[in-house]
């Protein structure tokens, strides 16, 4: 798997999850998680991924290493206001946009067509990041979708846990 690398300590075969001990660690974990998932795949739709955790778990965080790894060169800030920031890829052939969305204050389908995150996420050359993705399940794809969930352990302790 793309992560054993990173953190051979950590790693887990069955569970697919890894613990972090900083807000950095979780950083260049979603980094690395980024380059990996954007390397030499043809899709027919956006790669969505869909994160969960409770507040302050580090969803944020993750999305900033995530686009750190795209090649996105903007501050990476919370959405949690516009609900959905856009920014441009250059690094990489086939994605042009990555989307980072928080869907915290929305109820299911009607709300994610209404801020135009349907069409984002059927559209290939993007790749769309939502924060609390549980609160929209019923309209995130079946295809080309990562769940990833973070687990507050303690203060400086999280468990990223993938699919
Ligand atoms: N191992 C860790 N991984 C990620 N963040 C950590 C870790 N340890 C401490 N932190 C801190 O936890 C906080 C996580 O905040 P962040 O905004 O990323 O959470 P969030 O899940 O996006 O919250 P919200 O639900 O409000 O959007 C940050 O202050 C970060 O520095
Ligand atoms: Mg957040």
């Amino acid at each position: 798997m793309f992560f054993v690398k990173y953190a051979d300590r950590h790693y887990n075969t069955r569970v697919n999850s890894i613990i972090t001990k900083s807000a950095e660690e979780t950083k260049a974990l979603a980094k690395l998680f980024a380059e990996a998932i954007t390397q030499e795949v043809v899709l027919k739709s956006a790669v969505v991924v869909a994160l969960n955790g409770v507040l302050g778990a580090g969803k944020t965080t993750f999305a900033q290493g995530f686009a750190e790894g795209l090649g996105v060169k903007e501050k990476v800030k919370s959405p949690t206001f516009v609900l959905v920031h856009k920014y441009g890829i250059k690094k990489k052939k086939q994605f042009k946009s990555f989307y980072h969305a928080d869907c915290y204050r929305l109820e299911g389908e009607k709300d994610v067509s209404s801020i135009g995150l349907s069409e984002v996420m059927a559209d290939p050359e993007n790749i769309v990041l939502i924060e609390w993705a549980r609160r929209v399940a019923k309209a995130l794809p079946k295809k080309n979708m990562i769940r990833v969930t973070l687990t507050y352990i303690n203060e400086k302790t999280r468990k990223i846990s993938f699919n």
